[in-house]
């Protein structure tokens, strides 16, 4: 293989890459599988050759990629990375098997409501998009969701909706209180964004058992670059810290590829991730929504999602990780490439047929116009042409393994 020169699209500065590269790569996959942790510079180097190497950066313009050389080589220098991706998946696979096996657990979404105080640069239901087709479910509606769910072999439900204060704290405790009184073997999950910490410990005494709260980046001039000023990173990080203090299994996740983004940020993402231990990690690319100030900015791709799901799974080996439905959306076969990179978990959607259009975060979501039980075979199919199975269960975190 002929000695290469990637232009580093972060820096702007050459990058040599040869046989020394993939050696340094997979040495320290290796050592993040042994440890669980790697340094800064150490987690950037892999992202930035792994990056270079697919051509396809979801964090800079491709045309900054330069090569000596012809193309032939190119496509040997991308075959030698691309083992690198299946030499992690292989490893991240694993361990997901070793904690795991081959269960998948399902969560039921109810996306209750797409009213949102916020205002994210990114998201289709954000306050300004004046055009979003604004909807919420009635108590009744949720329960029979739930009804549904679990006639179809769902065991957590997840709450998700937007910043939404017309759901009271008693509402959503009453909302809560029900489906835990009706399906006691059921776990209640919650994604309705930054709350107090009285709400949240409210809303746990009421019977939730989880939290989703992605933090989206761990950057804080990132995270400017995303939202207006009123919504802060640090208080973003505090909701995620009172949930943990208050007893929750919590997520939180980042958007691979957002507008901005850098493989610093990325490092700055799974460092903040390190720190944090949650018991969950979405992740999922960027996709852009029509009627957002972010409509014309380029998607994440799937290579460097698969990626991060890979490294996410050494990182953090007892995760629950799921292969999400934006990386199904960019991709036919994305959640199966999820799951054999490391995911282990699936969230099919089980709100009413007639909002699914309604909450659009991105363009082209998949799985909008099909019913639950549609949803749950098709997945169930999927999943099993892959080697894996569904199972009726909670599903809730295992305990760290000695290594
Ligand atoms: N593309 C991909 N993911 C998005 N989210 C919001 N908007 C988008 C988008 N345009 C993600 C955010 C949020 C989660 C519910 O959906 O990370 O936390
Ligand atoms: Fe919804 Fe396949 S998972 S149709």
């Amino acid at each position: 293989m002929g000695l290469k020169i990637y232009m580093n699209t972060i820096t702007g500065t050459n990058v040599k890459t040869d046989v020394n590269t993939l050696k340094r790569m997979k040495y320290l996959i290796d050592k993040l599988y042994e440890y669980h942790k790697l340094e800064a510079d150490e987690f950037a180097f892999l992202l930035e050759n792994h990056t270079a190497s697919t051509g396809v950066s979801s964090i800079a313009d491709k045309k900054n990629y330069t090569d000596d050389e012809n193309n032939t080589n190119d496509k040997n220098y991308t075959d030698e990375i691309e083992s690198i991706s299946q030499y992690l998946f292989e490893k991240s696979r694993s361990v997901a098997q070793k904690y795991y096996s081959n269960k998948i657990y399902i969560r039921g979404l109810i996306e209750f409501t797409n009213y949102c105080r916020n205002d994210c640069y990114y998201c289709g239901i954000r306050r300004s998009n004046k055009k979003a087709d604004r909807y919420r479910l009635s108590f009744d509606e949720i329960l029979s969701c739930c009804d549904k769910g679990y006639a179809l072999g769902f065991r957590t439900f997840v709450l998700q909706g937007g910043e939404d204060l017309s759901y009271s704290d008693d509402d959503m405790c009453h909302i809560i209180y029900a489906i835990k009184s009706k399906y006691p073997d059921c776990a209640v999950t919650l994604s309705i964004g930054e709350r107090s910490y009285e709400s949240y410990l409210k809303y746990y005494k009421a019977g939730a058992d989880r939290y989703l709260l992605r933090h989206e980046t761990a950057s804080p001039t990132h995270y400017r670059l995303l939202h207006p000023k009123n919504q802060t990173l640090a208080n973003r990080k505090q909701c995620l810290y009172n949930l943990k203090e208050i007893g929750y299994q919590v997520g939180t996740g980042f958007m691979v590829g957002s507008p901005y983004q850098t493989t610093r940020d990325i490092v700055e993402d799974l460092l903040f991730i390190k720190e944090f231990n949650p018991h969950m990690i979405g992740i999922g690319p960027f996709i852009p929504h029509k009627d957002t100030p972010f409509f014309n900015k380029p998607a994440g791709t799937l290579e460097l999602t698969l990626f991060l799901i890979g490294i996410l799974r050494l990182m953090v080996p007892n995760a629950l990780i799921p292969a999400t439905t934006a990386l199904a959306t960019i991709h036919p076969q994305g959640r199966e490439k999820g799951i054999l990179a490391g995911a282990n978990v699936v969230m099919p959607n089980l709100s009413p047929v007639h909002v699914r259009k309604k909450y659009t975060l991105y363009d082209n979501k998949i799985c909008t116009g099909e019913e639950a039980a549609e949803c749950r075979f098709c997945l169930q199919k999927r999943i099993e042409s892959i080697g894996y199975e569904i199972v009726v269960d909670r599903g809730d975190c295992k305990p760290i393994l000695p290594s």
